[in-house]
């Protein structure tokens, strides 16, 4: 058997078309522009790459984009004061604190320092536990990403049993509630799991974020399941060069599975295009509009 190839990129230009024209018809009809900040904090090169895409999709679909670039030395303080400056602007529907911070500023202190209905990562412990008790909130955007191409291959998600390997914050415990949302029967496997690949080898949906290049292999992989891959691991090829590959070794994997998402190509597209779903939605409730269809969890 030979998977389906679930492109994230063709599904990623197809939820920013979505946005774009809801962003229009906002502008249009109720002389609303979305904006977006972003904060960067020192220079990491692989955040910078991220910031800079972010902004570029930000315009794209006709948001206001505004981006804050401040030193690695930045004080607690003063970055807590810029999040207050952005929280208090009205042009302002969606603040992202990109991560990792440097070492001498608190992360969770920060990203709580923003105000719930801006939090388009969904991390701040509001929209955390307003997720886990199923209550309107602000979802992360990979895995709100994953979501929607799980339901667009499969429809409904009733009774699946899923399988979500890493029990990160930003990915595997947000992941695991919405597909419970969606009343898949949910395991959490992580690196102290009993048995781990038979654990896997039962999931109907499997998800694996886990950062650990090519861990699991077709062995792993119930026939005909739906595989889920949010690594990006950037490794070494033998003539010194470097190749990006996920967290599933895809082509063992997709030996077995019915469906798969490929790295690169495949979640990574979504995360973006769900960051500006996110701004989008945020600026509709702050307006008491509708939001927009198909674009939520
Ligand atoms: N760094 C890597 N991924 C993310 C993300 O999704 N959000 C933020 N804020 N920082 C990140």
């Amino acid at each position: 058997m030979s998977a389906t190839i679930i492109d994230g990129k063709v599904f990623a230009t197809t939820v920013r078309g979505k946005v774009a024209a809801h962003v229009a018809r906002l502008k249009e009809e109720n002389g609303i522009t979305p904006g977006l900040a972003v904060v960067l904090v020192g220079a990491d090169p692989a955040s910078e790459v991220y910031v800079r895409s972010k902004g570029k999709m930000t315009i794209e679909v006709g948001m206001k984009s505004v981006e804050h670039r401040l030193s690695a030395e930045t004080s607690e303080a003063d970055l807590l004061s810029l999040i207050d400056s952005l929280n208090r602007d009205a042009t302002i529907h969606g603040i992202l604190v990109q991560l990792p911070l440097p070492g001498h500023l608190n992360e969770d202190l920060v990203i709580n320092a923003i105000n719930p209905a801006k939090d388009v990562d969904g991390f701040h412990i509001s929209n955390v536990g307003l997720l886990g008790t199923g209550q309107k909130s602000m979802v992360p955007c990979t895995p709100l990403g994953c979501l929607m191409m799980l339901r667009d291959h499969h429809g409904s998600l009733a009774g699946l049993n899923a399988v979500v390997v890493g029990r990160s914050n930003i990915v595997g415990k947000p992941m695991a509630q919405l597909l419970l949302r969606d009343s898949c029967t949910v395991t959490i496997a992580h690196s102290r799991t009993k048995d781990i690949e038979e654990v896997c080898r039962r999931a109907d949906i499997l998800v694996a974020a886990v950062g650990r290049p090519e861990m699991i292999t077709g062995a792993w992989v119930k026939p005909g399941a739906t595989v889920i891959d949010v690594g990006i691991n950037r490794i070494e090829k033998t003539d010194g060069g470097t190749r990006l590959v996920g967290d599933v070794a895809f082509e063992s994997a997709s030996a077995v599975a019915g469906a798969i998402t490929p790295v690169p190509g495949g979640v990574g597209p979504m995360t973006i295009a769900c960051l500006l779903a996110n701004t989008l939605t945020a600026a509709c409730r702050a307006n008491g509009l509708a939001e927009p269809e198909g674009l939520t969890a």
